[in-house]
């Protein structure tokens, strides 16, 4: 073997591990480069944490379960016995005093604060609309909730069965009771 071929091989092992190691290491760029990019979107994925932004779901104490499906199976009776939480301050006959609260007689689809001489509070007054069915459970759920402000001392009804109860009684008490939704 001459000098010059010993030169050639050397030559070309040298080329060899170059080439090598600058494709290994061009892989690892390449490599290294993809595997940043998946934790970006693996970080990225990961960004909506809280349920809050979540769209489309509905925090759980944010959701107050609906009577309407309830009332045809209501018990009116179970509704007057509930009615002692209120009574110390609601009568609900007709012509009947307000007491610490307005009168209640013929409440359902009655516009909100609208018994004559008795003094609401600013929040309840501004408040607008009528008292349907759902707007009545919801108030009596947590009604310092439902309207912030309201001089209604009563900390609410948890079993939808009791509001639903309650409201159907309520809806009685009226001479012309409004159709069951
Ligand atoms: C501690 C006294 C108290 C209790 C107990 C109470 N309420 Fe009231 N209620 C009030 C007061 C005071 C208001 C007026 C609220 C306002 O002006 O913000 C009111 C207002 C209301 C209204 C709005 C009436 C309208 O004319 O707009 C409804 C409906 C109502 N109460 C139903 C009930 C029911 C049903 C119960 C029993 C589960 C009950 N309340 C228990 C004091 C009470």
């Amino acid at each position: 073997m001459s000098g010059l071929e010993v030169n050639k091989i050397l030559a070309s092992i040298i080329v060899a591990i170059l080439v090598v190691t600058v494709i290994g290491h061009l892989g690892d760029i390449i490599v290294d480069v993809e595997h940043h990019e998946m934790e970006e979107t693996a970080y990225k994925i990961d960004v909506p944490e809280s349920s809050e932004a979540a769209p489309g779901v509905v925090p759980k104490e944010e959701f107050t379960e609906p009577i309407s499906l309830l009332l045809t199976s209501a018990s009116l009776e179970k509704g007057e016995k509930l009615f002692k939480k209120c009574s110390s301050c609601h009568n609900y006959n007709k012509g009947s005093a307000n007491k610490v609260g307005p009168n209640l007689w013929n409440l359902v689809k009655r516009p909100k604060a609208s018994v004559d001489g008795f003094a609401y509070s600013k929040a309840l007054s501004e408040y607008g609309g009528e008292w349907g069915y759902e707007e009545i459970a919801e108030f009596l759920y947590k009604p310092k909730k439902y309207i912030k402000g309201t001089k209604m001392n009563f900390a609410g009804l948890k079993k939808v069965q009791d509001r639903a109860n309650l409201v159907l009684f309520l809806r009685d008490q009226s001479e012309n009771p409004v159709p069951l939704p």
